[in-house]
């Protein structure tokens, strides 16, 4: 089928949806929803057989949506509308939500009802209940809607909230005074909740030092106390941890309220007024059920270490890609374990460096390039370990430098529904992490320029028959993590470990031979230079409008097909 999808942004649900319609063959394009014209424009030129709508916060124009099928992917329940369906779930506690795909009308998420999936809720934030649970019911509605399509007696279900079954609302927009935190009076787990219900967007706005913030990234604190309320007691690898009254949170990421500002970690932002506010130190490997702010931790089962590092969307700044290396370099070189797994952090594996801090530097083009090589260094050492099966699990989307770095592994698994972005180019960078070295290595030198030069995303399933990556597991979470575990167990005990490793070493040094790796970098890093020491380079234009959220004016032709002449 010819498939239009108009949306808002390419974001990764946009992504998810454009990758499964491609596996099952049909012919995509995708429109940016900029104005009424332009979408006009796009279906006149596309002709599509069915619009769909996985992100859409404008409304469609009556000329489109009366002379084709429309179906808007609503992240709600059956009879939930309005802007901030996720918003109100998480705030009011809701045990089981959903998503419902519904045919575009005049009145917004009102029309006839094309197929629905609900999930338990899950006790996190917004945009990570969107990464997952919603992603998951939107692929099956997807597919629903694709079959009822096809089905001459098919008949949509009306809205109708008589019905029994039709639980949700017309919700309005929430705001602020909703959201507000009582320090005062309200409880962690209040406190958590009114967080997760903003983040990532629009974030919880509270008062700190007489200035306002928008509040992300909240953890519950086990052990540090204070009697003052919303007082900060304790710092850590950027986060600040407030007392409550039961106990403390830490909020790992601020933004504050004035315009031209973007999300960074708090005590970046709060810098000199966090004076006499110690650093709390944590061990690598915490205590089982301890629950705080943790970036990287390590556990281990029969043989095989499981290192995660969940860094806030996926970016590594300096001092994180420095303290990944060093947990690596200790875990590689002290552990008793035949398998070392890199695990990533739970909405993303990575994103590469840390566009945001690197954005906020006095000196962007040293601390760029400093991050550069401390990712690059990272990489290496991954490349450099004769003497463990590696294994890269993309449970969580991975981009840019990020998903170069899984590729350093002797092995990459990913589960179902995880979505790679392995170029830099949308960045305006040739790209470094070896990736020169690594990407050609496993799909060949033509495929490689095309991934790096086309810039789409590709799923687990596509990424596997390129032999991107190796295998693909379960998307349900209970199963992937058994999956995993019994594919390292696998290989941890199998009787040719030894013989692998030996292998593994010969090619190294054959590999080394033929073009040392220092060369590679090298190579890399000399395109890389002026991108970032060039005051208007395209990079420094194009991380400017990524970190600010500036709003791209066109459809990138790499998606709009229609618009490529
Ligand atoms: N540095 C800082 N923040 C980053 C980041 C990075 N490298 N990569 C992603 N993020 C942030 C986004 O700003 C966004 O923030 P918010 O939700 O808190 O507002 C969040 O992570 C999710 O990213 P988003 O772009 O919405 O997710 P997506 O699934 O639509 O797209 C990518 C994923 C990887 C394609 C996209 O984020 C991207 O291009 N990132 C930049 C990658 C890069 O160029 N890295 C540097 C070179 S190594």
């Amino acid at each position: 089928m010819r498939i239009l999808l108009i949306c808002s942004a390419y974001n990764g649900l946009t992504q998810r949806v454009h990758d499964e319609l491609l596996l099952l063959n049909h012919n995509v394009s995708i429109e940016f929803a900029l104005s009424n014209n332009h979408m006009k424009e796009a279906v006149e030129l596309f002709h599509p057989e069915l619009i769909i709508c996985p992100f859409l916060k404008e409304k469609i124009p009556n000329q489109i949506w009366q002379n084709y099928k429309c179906i808007i992917i609503h992240p709600g329940i059956i009879g939930d509308r309005g802007p901030s369906s996720l918003d109100w779930a998480i705030h009011e506690n809701q045990q089981e939500w959903g998503v419902t795909a519904l045919e575009a009308v005049e009145e917004m998420d009102a029309g006839d009802i094309w197929a629905n999936f609900n999930f338990p809720m899950r006790d996190t934030f917004k945009a990570s209940i969107y990464r997952k649970e919603i992603t998951k019911a939107a692929i099956k509605s997807l597919k629903k809607v694709l079959d009822n399509v096809q089905k001459s007696d098919f008949k949509p279900q009306k809205l109708d909230y008589e019905k029994e079954d039709v639980k949700g609302e017309l919700k309005p927009l929430m705001q602020q005074q909703h959201r507000t935190i009582n320090w005062q009076k309200d409880l962690t787990k209040t406190i958590i909740q009114k967080i997760n219900a903003a983040d990532s967007f629009p974030g919880l706005l509270d008062s700190m030092f007489d200035e306002e913030f928008y509040l992300y990234g909240a953890h519950k604190e086990d052990q540090l106390r204070d009697e003052t309320p919303g007082k900060i007691i304790a710092r850590r690898h950027g986060a600040i941890c407030r007392a409550t009254i039961d106990g403390a949170v830490w909020i790992s990421h601020l933004k504050a309220k004035n315009k031209n500002s973007f999300k960074l970690p708090s005590a970046t932002l709060l810098k000199d007024k966090l004076k006499g506010i110690l650093e709390n130190r944590i061990p690598l490997v915490l205590e089982e059920n301890r629950e705080t702010f943790k970036e990287i931790y390590y556990k281990e089962k029969d043989e095989v270490g499981y290192l995660h590092f969940n860094f806030h969307n996926g970016a590594m700044s300096i001092e994180q890609c420095v303290r990944l290396k060093y947990a690596y370099e200790m875990i590689r070189d002290s552990k008793d374990i035949q398998v070392l797994v890199l695990m990533g952090g739970d909405d993303f594996f990575s994103n590469g460096i840390h566009l945001n801090i690197m954005e906020d530097s006095k000196k962007s083009d040293e601390d760029g390039w400093s991050n550069i090589h401390a990712m690059n260094d990272i990489v290496r050492e991954i490349i450099h370990t004769p003497d463990l099966i590696t294994v890269a699990s993309l449970s969580a989307n991975a981009g840019a430098g990020g998903a170069i770095m899984a590729l350093a592994c002797d092995y990459v698994v990913a589960r179902h529904g995880v979505i790679l972005n392995p170029h830099y180019k949308t960045l305006g960078l040739h790209g470094s992490e070896y990736w020169t070295y690594l990407l050609p290595k496993r799909v060949g030198k033509e495929k490689a320029y095309e991934l790096t030069e086309t810039c789409l995303p590709i799923g687990a399933i596509r990424a596997q028959e390129m032999g991107l990556i190796d295998i693909v597991f379960n998307e349900e979470d209970h199963i992937y993590q058994e999956e995993l575990e019994n594919f390292c167990h696998y290989h941890a005990n199998k009787d040719d470990y030894y013989d692998f490793l030996d292998k593994k070493q010969e090619q190294r040094q054959k590999d080394e031979n033929i073009k040392p790796l220092e060369s590679y970098r090298n190579e890399e890093l000399e395109h890389m230079y002026k991108s970032f020491y060039e005051k208007d380079s395209l990079f420094n234009k194009l991380r400017c409008e990524f970190v600010y959220k500036i709003k791209a004016k066109e459809t990138p032709k790499r998606l709009a097909i229609h618009r490529k002449k």
